[in-house]
């Protein structure tokens, strides 16, 4: 029996996270502890919200004290951690709100278990998610280990960064049970369409301009999000204390091409001819302090503790592509309201 705490499980990877955990687990009580930010949605949830080895608490990571009371109130034993502002470019407009949740939140997080396991850390794990995006920016060669320094450049890398320090800090200082996994990018389902993936998809369905940052030649590492999950739950059941875990998918697709894929994809799905939709690409001004290429190295993941992707990118994508054309109510749901707020300031200047 595990009493496990998952901040952040009604974003993105957190639904997938609770999903597997609630399904697999049902010895284990999964209480997912969310404030429920624009990128939060009870919606990702709603085929689990009825199990009896879950519960929902809407709390901001920051409320320390309310943090206690549900440390206390479940007998928490494990948290992961995964509650974040998390995309970079509402990070370049509002790093105060970066350094707000990701910082001081994961402080207080750090804190309130420290008060609630007291020294008594037999069985207990606080894991904490994290990205590859605190190892900086790679040229065209080489990958990120986990011996790569440091070297964050937007006001998110630097928050998550700096989160991790703290989670090592809490480690070395008091001895709390930490391990900590460094992602890819990841694609799937529920993604909120302000990142690449989903909003690309949007867009080619409604035939709005795909916009492109500088000429497309940035690069990234994708992971399909069901295997990030898979990968946290053997990080979790079969992480060495103390250690870092690198989880990514040896994907590395350049953004121009990826976009083609896509166009490819949700084209012939919608039964247009292949390629019509190419006219949409828009190359807009870069993204400030765009970092050229991402590439993980995952050997260790695979070496020690026997993780692979499941999924090959080909399969993933016409996956992902086929779910959000499906779930066009989920997609009209969270682009209504604030949605237009952002996508104007953002994009239609
Ligand atoms: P997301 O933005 O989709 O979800 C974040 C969730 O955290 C939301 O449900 C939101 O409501 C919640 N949240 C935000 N602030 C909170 C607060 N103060 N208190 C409680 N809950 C709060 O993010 P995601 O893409 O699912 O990423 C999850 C984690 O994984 C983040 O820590 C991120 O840095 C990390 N990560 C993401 C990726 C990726 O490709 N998306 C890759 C590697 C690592
Ligand atoms: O690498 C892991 C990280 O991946 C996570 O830690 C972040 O939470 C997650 O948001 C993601 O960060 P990226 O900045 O790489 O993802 P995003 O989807 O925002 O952008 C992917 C690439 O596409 C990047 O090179 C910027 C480019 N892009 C993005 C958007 C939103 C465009 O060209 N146009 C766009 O409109």
């Amino acid at each position: 029996m595990k009493n496990i705490l998952v901040t952040g499980g009604a974003g993105f990877i957190g639904s997938h996270l609770v999903r597997l955990l609630v399904n697999k687990y049902p010895e284990y009580h999964v209480i997912n502890m969310d404030v429920l930010t624009y990128a939060g949605n009870l919606e990702n949830l709603k085929d689990v919200e009825d199990k009896e080895n879950y519960t929902f608490v809407k709390c901001d990571i920051c409320d320390l004290k309310k943090v206690s009371q549900i440390f206390k109130e479940y007998n928490i034993d494990s948290v992961i951690h995964l509650a974040a502002e998390s995309h970079v470019d509402r990070s370049i407009e509002d790093p105060f709100s970066f350094a707000q949740t990701n910082v001081m939140g994961t402080l207080s997080l750090l804190q309130a278990t420290k008060g609630f396991w007291n020294s008594n850390f037999e069985n207990k794990l606080f894991y904490h998610v994290s990205t590859d995006e605190v190892y900086g920016s790679l040229g065209e060669e080489g990958f990120f280990t986990e011996e790569t320094a440091y070297d964050p450049h937007s006001p998110y890398s630097a928050s998550k960064a700096s989160s991790d320090h703290f989670v090592r800090a809490f480690a070395d200082t008091y001895g709390l049970p930490v391990v900590i996994s460094n992602c890819s990018n990841n694609y799937g389902s529920y993604q909120f369409p302000e990142k690449l993936i989903p909003l690309f998809i949007n867009n080619i369905v409604n035939n709005k301009p795909l916009p492109v940052y500088g000429k497309g030649e940035n690069v990234r590492d994708w992971l399909f999000v069901n295997d990030h999950a898979r990968a946290i739950d053997v990080i979790f059941h079969k992480g060495k204390l103390g250690d870092t875990y690198n989880i990514g998918g040896f994907n590395e697709w350049k953004n121009i091409d990826l976009i083609k894929v896509m166009i490819k994809t949700v084209d012939r799905l919608l039964g247009r001819n292949e390629g019509t939709s190419e006219k949409l690409i828009t190359y807009v001004t870069d993204r400030a302090g765009h970092d050229l290429r991402y590439a993980i190295d995952s050997s260790k993941l695979k070496n020690e503790l026997g993780w692979e992707p499941s999924l090959q990118f080909e399969e993933g994508i016409e996956k992902t592509v086929a779910w959000y054309l499906q779930n066009n109510e989920w997609m009209e749901k969270v682009t209504s309201g604030k949605y237009q707020e952002y996508y104007q300031k953002m994009y239609d200047n």
